[in-house]
């Protein structure tokens, strides 16, 4: 066997440990497929003394993980810190600037820089690569980047999101308020203490922007992709989902449109036959649909210590190997330029669901509103009569688009009879 791969490991959290064990556990397996050992020599991490469940014997420790990038025993930089500024930024210009290559978990860090980065990378002559910043453990960068390369892929879309993805199966399953579920999933540790990041569909954001980039062949674009997240789904809509044959998904959707490359992250209605709603907790899914290959769908563990780190192996070993790929599946130079197209340019169909007065002339006002807007109704639910009453009315609207919506919207909630603040969820074919 040749010289083994000596590896650096900025960050001893969640995913580091992880490494660190599987590597431990699964080291002659590991350098098998590698042809050759992977070794961590030295690490990075803020506090020296921490119980990390783990031996660190015998390991350089570096108090500052910029440090690293210029430790000359180093093959390869693991960045597993977190954060699109700061140390993790830091840590990786350096390394590539040292011509060393990374590998990171961090999701922030490349679609905020990942053409930046990627610059870098090409002109230091090594290799970025971020398995692990997607989905966890499911393999979709290489299946996108290599597996599907030869095929135009319309659409790419998936749950991103195990946090959101669990607390909507709870919110479903058992009937609870949203608030509730948060309270469940942080009590498991599936949220974090302040879930903002992974409720309001940023976390899922950023893993969409990469997975746009690869799809279609460009530089991540973070800012154009439109983000809603989940604290306003109740548990009434997932009792109305129900009715109609959908569940609530937080769904990260890119598509290539005539228009360009729409992005978009937000609680959707998909039928409950399609495979995705049947995705589960705390599972990810993506789904690719190549014009050659058809459709691909892969589903497994999208966070935690486990998962995670074998997506940041699955890269060491390719690095191991000398197997090389352009960070976004093409030189940089190669990449194309697909515009991005906003929000206000969707085409779909809606669920508008309205809280108003039981009283004559009500939904006359409301289907005038939408006709005048050119918005057609498939159907419209409503449970019951209660004279003087607020109830809840539910319009499911034929395909229309995003702006004659949200204007319809508007007036509708400027409505006297009309309570609360409607709400509307998108419905995807699957
Ligand atoms: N957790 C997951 O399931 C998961 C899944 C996919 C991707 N990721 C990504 O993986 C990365 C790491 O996540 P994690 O969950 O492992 O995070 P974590 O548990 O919070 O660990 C972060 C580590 O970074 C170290 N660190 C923080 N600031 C530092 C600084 N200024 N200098 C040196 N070390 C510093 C911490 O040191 P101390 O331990 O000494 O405080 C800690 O060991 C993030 O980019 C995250 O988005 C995580």
């Amino acid at each position: 066997m040749t010289r083994p791969l000596s590896v650096a490991l900025a960050g001893l959290g969640t995913v580091g440990v992880g490494v660190l064990r599987l590597l431990r556990d699964n080291a002659d397996l590991i350098a098998r497929h590698a042809g050759r050992p992977l070794v961590v020599t030295a690490v990075a991490a803020r506090e020296r003394g921490r119980e990390r469940g783990v031996s660190l014997a015998g390991l350089r420790w570096y108090e500052d993980p910029v440090a690293l990038a210029a430790d000359p025993g180093i093959d390869v930089v693991v960045e597993l810190i977190g954060g699109a500024e700061g140390p993790a930024r830091a840590l990786v210009e350096a390394a590539l600037a040292a011509a060393k290559p990374v590998v990171t978990a961090n999701k922030a860090l490349i679609a905020e820089h990942g053409a930046a980065l990627a610059a870098r990378a090409e002109a230091a002559g090594v290799t970025l690569a971020f398995e692990a910043a997607v989905a966890g453990g499911i393999p979709v960068i290489k299946v996108l980047r290599e597996g599907l390369a030869a095929n135009r892929i319309a659409r790419v879309s998936g749950i991103l999101n195990g946090t959101c993805n669990y607390i909507l199966t709870v919110m479903r399953e058992r009937g609870r308020e949203f608030a509730e579920a948060l309270h469940e999933a942080q009590k498991l540790g599936y949220a974090e203490a302040d879930p903002a990041f992974d409720i309001d569909g940023i976390d899922a954001a950023h893993k969409l922007a990469i997975l746009a980039a690869l799809a279609f062949g460009r530089p991540p674009d973070l800012k154009s992709v439109h983000v809603e997240g989940i604290r306003a789904v109740s548990a009434l809509d997932i009792a109305f989902a129900r009715e109609l044959g959908y569940r609530i998904k937080l769904l990260g959707i890119a598509r290539r449109t005539e228009g360009g490359i729409e992005a978009r992250v937000h609680p959707a209605m998909v039928p409950e036959s399609a495979p995705i709603a049947r995705v589960e907790g705390v599972y990810n899914a993506v789904v690719a649909e190549g014009d050659f290959v058809g459709t691909v769908m892969l589903e497994g563990r999208g966070a935690g210590a486990g998962p995670t780190a074998s997506a940041v192996l699955a890269d060491l070993i390719d690095l191991a190997r000398g197997r090389a790929t352009p960070v976004w599946g093409a030189a940089n130079g190669a990449l194309g330029a697909a515009p991005s197209v906003g929000i206000e340019w969707h085409q779909g169909a809606y669920y508008l669901r309205l809280m108003v007065l039981d009283r004559p002339g009500v939904i006359a006002d409301v289907t005038a509103v939408l006709r005048d807007r050119g918005v057609s109704l498939e159907s419209m639910l409503q449970r019951g009569r209660a004279p003087g009453e607020v109830v809840p009315v539910v319009l499911v609207t034929h395909e229309t688009e995003e702006a004659r919506m949200r204007a319809a919207l508007a007036e509708i909630a400027d409505l006297d009879a009309v309570l609360e603040r409607p709400a509307l969820i998108r419905i995807e074919p699957a």
